[in-house]
């Protein structure tokens, strides 16, 4: 039997946590949201990110699925209180699985202006080892840029010195991609960011907490990993679509939604 799953991200940052997912096993199922109409999340204040998350948790509620991996950064520090309480099914979340795999004494974090705002990630890694020192960094204008097609390199290269510049200024032993869009531009990053700081992607963290409570069955098929994954988006739908060739190199049909008449 396979598990049911919802994923959601404000766009394509889920990507990485699909991926993460569907490359340890194949006995899922996948409802995908992309809530492309409201992109980016990280600019807007919690309040409104809180509002986003009950829409986006009603809406789930129809899909009967079995579980939810918060696979937005933004949402799962503004919000992950509010998303458990509306679900009332396991939801797994980027940040609290991150926490339990630091390993060093000097952390730094990469992440929107509202995760930074918000102190979860700090506060979970301290509340959990007072010593280890964190160091925060937004990237206001990250998301925005991976999100286009074509991709600007000479942009996103010119915006990781610039954001990755004070944090390397620290005595950082790790860092965290604290936003799920960041995994997918690691080859730009691990380029500037020096071999002794080891990088670390909170997707693969969050499928060893999803794996750990559901074992995995994993099973050879020679299908497209994607066969099992519905997309659906609020918006965009024709971009979302070259996203879709773009990143995943798949042609999928994608289900347009209105959360807010919806909620
Ligand atoms: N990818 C999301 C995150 O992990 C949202 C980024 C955004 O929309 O600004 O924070």
């Amino acid at each position: 039997m396979k598990i049911r799953l919802g994923i959601f991200d404000s766009g394509i940052g889920g990507f990485s946590v699909l991926n993460s997912l569907l490359s340890s096993r194949t006995d899922v199922e996948v409802i995908y949201l992309a809530d492309l109409a409201r992109n980016p999340y990280g600019e807007k204040d919690s309040e409104e990110i809180r509002n986003i998350a009950i829409q986006i948790s009603d809406w789930f509620k129809e899909k009967d699925i079995d579980a939810l991996l918060i696979a937005c950064n933004t949402t799962n520090a503004c919000a992950l209180d509010l998303l458990q309480n509306n679900l009332k099914i396991p939801c797994f979340d980027l940040i609290t699985s991150v926490s339990k795999i630091i390993s060093s004494n000097s952390i730094g974090i990469l992440a929107t202006t509202a995760t930074v705002k918000s102190s979860f990630y700090k506060n979970i890694i301290k509340n959990r080892n007072p010593d280890i020192q964190v160091f925060q960094q937004s990237c206001p204008q990250f998301v925005s840029e991976i999100e286009k097609i074509p991709i600007n390199f000479e942009k996103i290269n010119f915006l990781a010195d610039l954001y990755l510049r004070p944090l390397l200024k620290k005595n950082i032993r790790e860092l965290i991609l604290g936003c799920s869009h960041y995994p997918l531009i690691y080859q730009i990053l691990r380029k500037t960011i020096p071999s002794n700081i080891k990088i670390i992607d909170p997707s693969i963290a969050l499928t060893n907490s999803l794996n750990n409570h559901f074992h995995p069955v994993k099973k050879n098929n020679n299908s497209n990993k994607y066969d099992n994954v519905e997309f659906f988006a609020t918006g965009k739908i024709d971009e979302f679509s070259l996203k879709l060739t773009n990143w995943l190199e798949i042609n999928k049909k994608i289900t347009l939604v209105n959360l807010r008449r919806e909620a």
